[in-house]
């Protein structure tokens, strides 16, 4: 009998450190396993209704703040260069959140041409590979939004 309590307790302690360990190695694990580096290039154009595609032909927008957004969460930012391309790398952890990423321009559309409306740049994201864990993206059509919160 007192055996069979031993035994027992040396199993509850057994679970009660070994467990815990157990499970932070897999949450490392896995963590590796789920996250992915995201590589988005694209151009931000001076206008709404652009895309990275075509605005090689329109105007561009220089020296502007972008942020590569995914959920809630800000996994790169950069600045355009003068002729309005961008390079973001950025590493996703949750890779169930990639349907939500996007491209965000912080800095005032207005302050590429005081002629457009005033708010903010926003592009959806495709993806167009997915090689050994990275994920290169390109920017779909900017639409304009009054807040970027
Ligand atoms: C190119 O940009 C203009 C606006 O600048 C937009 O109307 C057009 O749909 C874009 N895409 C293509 C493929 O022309
Ligand atoms: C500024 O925007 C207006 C309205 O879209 C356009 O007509 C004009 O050509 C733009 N100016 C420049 C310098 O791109």
């Amino acid at each position: 009998m007192a055996v069979k309590v031993y035994v027992l307790l040396a199993m509850l302690v057994f679970a009660g450190v070994v467990m815990p360990i157990a499970h932070a190695q897999l949450g490392g694990l896995l963590g590796g396993i789920l996250s992915s580096v995201l590589s988005v290039n694209g151009v931000v154009p001076c206008s709404i209704g652009g895309d990275s595609s075509n605005s090689s032909t329109t105007s561009v927008f220089p020296n502007a703040g972008v942020q590569l957004k995914c959920g809630d969460n800000v996994v790169g930012s950069t600045t355009t260069n003068s002729n309005g391309a961008f390079s973001i790398v950025g590493l996703l952890t949750l890779v169930n959140l990639l349907g939500s990423c996007k491209i965000i321009v912080t800095t005032p559309l207005a302050s590429c041409n005081v002629s457009l409306p005033t708010g903010f740049l926003t592009a959806p994201l495709d993806p167009i590979s997915n090689l050994l864990g990275i994920i290169k993206l390109v920017p779909g059509v900017f639409s304009l939004v009054q807040n970027i919160n």
